[in-house]
């Protein structure tokens, strides 16, 4: 059998894809026109969107945003890729092509389509505006999904294109069109989005949050198995319990560990090592990205990794740390904003207790040695 759940990639089929009927089934009964995916890094997201559209043949259009950077962010970047996706979108769908040929700054020869970089922005809001005419003529909606949308935040200092305007338009305008954002830097992408920020064109606006979680320890455990039978592979079940104790129900770092193990034809804790290295180099990069902006999340995340999980005790873990008297205030915005970032989540006691804890081992992991 060839393989799937350990297959490295975006899933795209709901064969590979274990679990998370949930998520999928909200996706498609989310009746808004916006919809956040959110969830920490490697757990699933691109994915979920990848098999519900693949799935349902629902229309839309995908951009990966992941190829704007702060350094790279050129309107000619965004509308090929737009232009990509809406000739793979009307090679299906011959009249949305024609209607779209009709867009001022839009050429389109045969099934090939180019946009006038020069009047991207009046194009994009009339081009959205024959996609929306073409989706109610069809009696659809048509899904625009930027994948790591937070990136889209580059094209306003560097091109004057502030997308959330443009979000904001169609969510007042255009009724058969709907949006998907997905971050792993999910505090990033809600700032960028500004739905809690009065000047945002978003702001106040409804819409749909999905969160991605990590498996519990038992459907890692089963996912595992699972995994390693497919491939035809014999597995100790006291290994895969040594797996997940080290990288838990982050799917990415268990895919990656079962490929490993694939590659190297056993199954092996040497798998588990390799994969908590490959795993903690991109942790340590994004913990950099932090420390710049403050070093006391770094701090406060130390703590936590070390065993507090109540705020006084995680107060008084970084005071300790930094010799320093710290305001309850500073100590409840960083918590929030770590928690808004993905980097830990709030669990409540029977009795009431607020604790926090690092939501990745991987993170958990890299504190510890800082
Ligand atoms: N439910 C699942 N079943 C099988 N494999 C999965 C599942 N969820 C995620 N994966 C695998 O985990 C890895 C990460 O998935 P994906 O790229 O979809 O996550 P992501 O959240 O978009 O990650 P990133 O933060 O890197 O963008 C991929 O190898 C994917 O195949
Ligand atoms: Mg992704």
């Amino acid at each position: 059998m060839i393989i799937t759940y350990f297959d490295p990639h975006p899933k795209t089929s709901k064969e590979d894809f274990f679990d998370r009927e949930r998520e999928v089934k909200e996706l498609g009964s989310a009746n808004v026109p916006l919809i956040m995916v959110l969830g920490t890094r490697r757990i699933g997201k691109t994915s979920l969107i990848r098999v519900f559209f693949n799935e349902t043949h629902t229309p839309h259009l995908f951009i990966d945003c992941r190829r704007f950077s702060s350094t790279s962010a050129k309107i000619e970047d965004f509308v090929n890729i737009l232009s990509s996706s809406l000739e793979k979108l009307s090679r299906r769908h011959k009249k949305l092509l024609k209607m779209l040929s009709k867009v001022r700054g839009v050429n389109v020869f045969g099934v090939e389509m180019e946009i006038d970089p020069k009047n991207a922005k009046t194009s994009l809001i009339d081009l959205f505006h024959e996609l929306d005419e073409w989706s109610a003529e069809e009696g659809k909606h048509t899904y625009l999904v930027f994948d790591e949308a937070q990136n889209l935040r580059f094209y306003r200092r560097a091109h004057g294109i502030s997308f959330n305007e443009v979000f904001g338009y169609i969510y007042d305008n255009l009724r058969n069109l709907r949006i998907v954002l997905t971050g792993s830097e999910v505090g990033l992408l809600e700032e960028f989005v500004g739905i809690e920020n009065p000047v945002s064109p978003l702001y106040g606006r409804y819409m749909k949050e999905i969160y991605l979680k990590p498996f519990t320890r038992e459907t890692s455990v089963d996912f595992l198995r699972l995994g390693f039978q497919q491939a035809g592979m014999k597995v100790k079940e006291s290994l895969l319990e040594k797996a997940v104790d080290v990288l838990d129900g982050i799917t990415g770092w268990l895919v990656y560990f079962g490929k490993t193990c694939l590659d190297l034809k056993e199954v092996d804790e040497t798998a588990i090592t390799s994969t908590l290295k490959v795993a903690s180099t991109m942790v340590e990069s994004e913990l950099q990205v932090l420390s710049k902006w403050s070093e006391r999340y770094i701090h406060i995340l130390k703590v936590i990794a070390m065993g507090a999980t109540g705020w006084s005790e995680i107060k008084e873990g970084v005071e300790f740390l930094e010799k320093q008297e710290i305001t309850d205030a500073s100590i409840t915005r960083l918590l929030e904003r770590l928690e808004k970032m993905g980097f830990i989540e709030k669990l409540t006691t029977r009795e009431g207790k607020i604790l926090y804890r690092i939501v990745d081992p991987v993170v958990q992991h890299v504190v510890r040695g800082r």
